[in-house]
């Protein structure tokens, strides 16, 4: 059945594909964009965009507030933004803790916040976030420091959703990919293995999967989509 979906970060190099499959199956997505490629998706007659600051608070409440005018009901919330940055301990300071907790960790907090309360007063719903494998393996995490211990919140914030929607029908399943097969990850890493990546598509088909009446069966689903990296 034809669901109402938010996703955020739809022009990324994840959302793109992920916008493609869930209106490929006949949803029909709200989208956000952060500031550039806003007309990514304007031959798609099933897909709203609207670009939002999704660490400013106040704007992300008003899109949901409007989509929610739009759409009446919204089934899930796919949160794709987030925001890599490198350096160990050494190399951390408050202003990179900020910035990665701003992206990775706000932009899905504050849309959580108001969908949460329309989920428990519409009989559910679900909640995809996209998590790292640093933030899961200290080995990797070490080196990139903000960045890991801000994916890690997305965990815990998985975690409270879950124990807090259990009696709502409400779920939050989080997606672990390793590196995804992007055309910014093979400019950044050109000898590099690319078949050993995951593409983007093969998260999009596990996000359908999710999104079905078996997936939404699934319970502290954290899916790990490592493909061989
Ligand atoms: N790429 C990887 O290998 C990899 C691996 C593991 C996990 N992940 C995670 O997977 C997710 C998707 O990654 P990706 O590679 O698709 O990232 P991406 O290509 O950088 O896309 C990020 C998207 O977020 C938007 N955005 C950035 N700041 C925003 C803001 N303040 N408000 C609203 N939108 C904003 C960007 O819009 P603009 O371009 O207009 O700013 C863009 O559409 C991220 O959470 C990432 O951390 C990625």
């Amino acid at each position: 059945m034809a669901k109402n979906i938010i996703i955020s970060g739809a022009s990324g190099g994840l959302g793109r594909d992920v916008v493609k499959k869930l209106s490929d199956l006949g949803n029909h997505l709200y989208v956000t964009f952060g500031s550039k490629n806003t007309d990514t998706f304007s031959g798609f007659e099933n897909v709203t965009g609207q670009v939002v600051d999704l660490t400013n608070n106040d704007e992300s409440v008003n899109f949901i507030d409007t989509t929610l005018e739009k759409a009446k009901t919204i089934q899930a919330g796919i949160f794709l933004v987030g925001a890599y940055a490198p350096g160990g301990l050494d190399k951390t300071d408050d202003a990179l803790l900020a910035k990665m907790f701003n992206l990775n960790f706000f932009t899905a907090f504050h849309l959580v916040k108001p969908l949460m309360e329309h989920f428990k007063a519409n009989g559910g719903g679900q909640f995809i976030f996209v998590g790292a494998r640093p933030a899961l393996e200290a080995d990797q995490g070490k080196g990139n420091f903000a960045y890991a211990l801000s994916k890690s919140l997305v965990f815990k914030m998985a975690e409270f959703i879950n124990a807090e929607g259990k009696a709502d029908n409400i779920t939050a399943t989080v997606i672990v990919p390793s590196t995804i097969d992007t055309p910014t990850n093979r400019e950044a890493m050109p000898d590099a293995d690319f078949t050993k990546w995951i593409s983007a598509s093969d998260i999009a088909e596990s996000i359908a999967f999710i999104l079905t009446d078996s997936g939404q069966k699934l319970r502290e689903t954290v899916f790990k989509i490592y493909n061989n990296s």
